[in-house]
């Protein structure tokens, strides 16, 4: 106690003259890590005093040594004929280290840099490897949790580089953000999320892959299966057309025979003459009116069933008839 105070007077009484550098001015480290800053004069300095947002942690007196108060804080000896240079070192670094590091020596005035606790946490892409159809959009997402300033993200598929939408949410002191990735998928590909802040030297990385399934091994299975399926359709409907083909054969020909039938009954009962000539009339209608064929046939195979076509014949000489007086 009587050294710190013994320093402290006397870098308060003297009158400041001696040339003081303090490197970096500037320092960002990781929380956990080491943070380092040389004091060096011109001057053989008789006390050097290190402090930290104010709070003196470390005095070196050139005739007794390092004194410090606990073992996060030491100093290294870096002196060399002309440059007398200490090597103050910050280990196991807290957040409430961040802040004004202060190095003083007697004879000169207090020189001030600046430390940064940075903090770095965890990557991760959600999902893990993905197995995708040759074409298909892929959407990556990287995660990155816990660090401290907001951190940058980038993306590198197959080693080329991509740049990243990245947003963030602040939880306490720390940054949440995360960075979405859509790809097509081309190609076998491995699929790494970069995330950084300045006080890491290498970003932190979290790969995964993509396996592309070829199209074409499906495509070929779809064919076989859509080819199968059509065959059996044609054929399912070939059999059918068949049947009903058969069918129509068989109902014509008993029909045939049925008409052939009545018509030789019909023929036993004479029908009167004047009946013939205006069925013959109608039947000339018929031929060249739109239904033809059938009524047509029926007429022809069978003209002397007269009761059926007198009725047919009426009527599309009635329809006619009104046709012709709408026109
Ligand atoms: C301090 O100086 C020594 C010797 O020149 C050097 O090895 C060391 O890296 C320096 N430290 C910093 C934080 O610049
Ligand atoms: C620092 O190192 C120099 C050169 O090696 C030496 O002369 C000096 O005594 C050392 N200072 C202390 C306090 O150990
Ligand atoms: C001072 O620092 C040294 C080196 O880091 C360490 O071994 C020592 O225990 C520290 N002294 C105190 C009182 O913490
Ligand atoms: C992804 O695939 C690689 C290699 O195929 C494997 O080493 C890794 O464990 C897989 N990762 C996950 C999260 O399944
Ligand atoms: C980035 O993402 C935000 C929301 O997450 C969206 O509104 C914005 O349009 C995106 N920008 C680009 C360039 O994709
Ligand atoms: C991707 O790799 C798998 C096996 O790992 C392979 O079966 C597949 O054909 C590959 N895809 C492409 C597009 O090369």
């Amino acid at each position: 106690m009587y050294i710190f105070r013994l320093s402290l007077f006397l870098l308060t009484t003297t009158v400041a003259s001696a040339q003081l550098q303090l490197q970096p001015l500037n320092a960002a480290v990781l929380r956990g890590s080491k943070a380092r800053f040389n004091c060096s004069t011109t001057q053989p300095p008789s006390v050097m005093n290190w402090m930290v947002n104010g709070r003196l942690v470390i005095t070196i007196l050139e005739a007794s040594g390092v004194f410090n108060f606990t073992d996060r804080f030491s100093a290294q000896n870096f002196t060399t004929p002309g440059d007398y240079k200490w090597e103050f070192i910050i280990s196991n670094v807290q957040r409430d280290d961040a802040g004004e590091v202060t190095c003083q020596v007697l004879g000169g005035a207090p020189q001030l840099a600046t430390l940064s606790i940075q903090e770095s946490g965890s990557v991760e892409i959600v999902g893990g490897n993905q197995t995708k159809t040759e074409g298909v959009q892929t959407e990556f997402q990287c995660r990155a949790v816990g660090w401290f300033p907001e951190p940058s993200m980038s993306w590198s598929v197959n080693g080329m580089a991509n740049s990243c939408n990245r947003s963030s949410v602040a939880q306490g002191n720390l940054f949440n953000s995360i960075c979405a990735l859509t790809v097509t998928a081309v190609k076998n590909s491995s699929v790494q999320c970069l995330v950084s802040v300045p006080a890491l030297s290498t970003p932190d990385t979290s790969t995964v892959f993509l396996t592309v399934e070829k199209l074409a091994k499906r495509d070929q299975t779809v064919l076989i299966a859509v080819t199968v399926a059509f065959s059996a359709a044609a054929l399912l409907f070939l059999i059918i057309y068949a049947i009903f083909f058969f069918c129509m054969r068989r109902k014509k020909k008993s029909s045939y025979q049925e008409e052939i039938r009545r018509a030789r009954i019909q023929s036993q009962i004479r029908t009167p003459s004047t009946e013939n000539v205006q069925g013959q009339d109608n039947g000339g209608y018929i031929r060249d009116g739109h239904d033809g064929n059938t009524t047509n046939g029926v007429w022809y195979t069978n003209h002397s069933d007269k009761h059926q076509m007198t009725g047919i014949l009426f009527d599309d000489a009635h329809r006619k008839h009104r046709h012709m007086t709408i026109v």
